[in-house]
């Protein structure tokens, strides 16, 4: 195994006129789990794609587990698991069918695929249900059922597009534990996307944001929300944003001052939130511009979401 799972250079994919990523540089360490992390549109699934020898690149190269992605796509296939965003699999078969066929797609033995079902069956904990119809299953299920199919041919990388996708919080939270005890206990290299930060800072040893066909930071999470600043104070309101920006800019502790026009709220990066809070206030009573609503956090990835691309993430 070589010291880094995926590896991308210069990734580019056109459609037409279309470009749906333009540039993509990626270099995931072996047994880390990478978050892309970026709204819907951002091109996430064309990199998975990519990666995964579905597609191929208009333009640069990329190499899973050593192998290249285009000159090598059989060898790259027969080292990954891939789950997909959008589910299909034939309701009418039972779960252990799914698990079955796929592993008879890949040449594994029947006393392979019977072994490998019944780990897998523990793992996501789908008991008895496997053998139960897909068409019965809740979403949850479902997207246990793909995590398992997925790992039948025991990857050294798996890749989940989206794997929380519509799922409730509970349901969620089950996933991560999968996701994180295949990583921890078995060492897999996992590239996940997904426009939830919370799921990023959740599972990512390192996150990649992805913004318009690019990859536009890149890093731990703690790291890339620690350069941000010690603090942000949010605040929301109405009125001549632009100036009261402006004014908070001038305050001597404050670091920097960023806004996001759509949802109307000003980030206000200080030295601490809780001793500034007061005097943030105090600036801003002398203003055009009435404030609704004030939160003092810690910045989040959201935050850096925001820095890096100059607006929102949004579900
Ligand atoms: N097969 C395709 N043909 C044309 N445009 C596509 C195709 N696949 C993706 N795109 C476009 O490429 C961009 C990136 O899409 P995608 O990779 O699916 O983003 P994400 O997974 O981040 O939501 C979008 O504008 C999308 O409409
Ligand atoms: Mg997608």
């Amino acid at each position: 195994m070589t010291e880094l799972a995926i590896e991308a250079r210069g990734l580019i994919k056109r459609y037409g006129d279309l470009t749906a990523i333009n540039g993509v540089d990626l270099a995931v360490p072996t047994g880390t789990i990478f978050a892309l992390l970026g709204p819907n549109g951002a091109g996430k699934t064309t990199t998975i794609n990519i990666l995964t020898t579905l597609i191929q690149p208009t333009a640069g190269e990329a190499r899973v587990a050593g192998h290249d992605v285009v000159r090598a796509a059989e060898r790259v296939r027969q080292c990954i698991g891939v789950t997909f965003q959008d589910i299909a699999v034939d309701q009418d078969l039972t779960g252990r069918e799914v698990l079955d066929i796929h592993g008879q797609l890949y040449r594994q033995s029947s006393a392979e695929r019977r072994r490998r079902i019944g780990e897998l069956v523990d793992l996501v904990q789908l008991n008895e249900a496997i053998d139960r119809r897909v068409r019965t299953y809740s979403g949850g299920m479902k997207r246990r059922l793909e995590l398992a199919r997925g790992l039948m041919t025991e990857p050294a990388v798996l890749f989940l597009d989206e794997p929380t996708q519509g799922l409730d919080p509970q349901n969620r939270v089950g996933i991560w534990g999968y996701i994180r005890d295949l990583n921890r206990t078995r060492g897999l290299s996992l590239l996940l996307t997904t426009h939830y930060m919370d799921e990023a800072e959740a599972l990512a040893g390192r996150v990649g944001i992805v913004d318009h066909g690019r990859i536009v930071a890149e890093g731990q999470p703690n790291a890339l929300v620690a350069a941000l600043g010690a603090d942000v104070i949010r605040v929301r309101g109405q009125g001549d944003r632009a100036h009261f920006a402006t004014v908070m800019a001038g305050l001597p502790f404050v670091d920097r001052v960023e806004t996001d026009a759509e949802g109307g709220v000003v980030l206000v990066y200080v030295d601490s939130g809780s001793r500034r809070l007061v005097e943030v206030l105090g600036a801003a009573s002398g203003n055009a511009f009435r404030i609704d609503d004030v939160t003092v956090a810690r910045p989040s990835l959201g935050d850096v979401f925001l820095h890096h691309t100059g607006h929102a993430l949004r579900d």
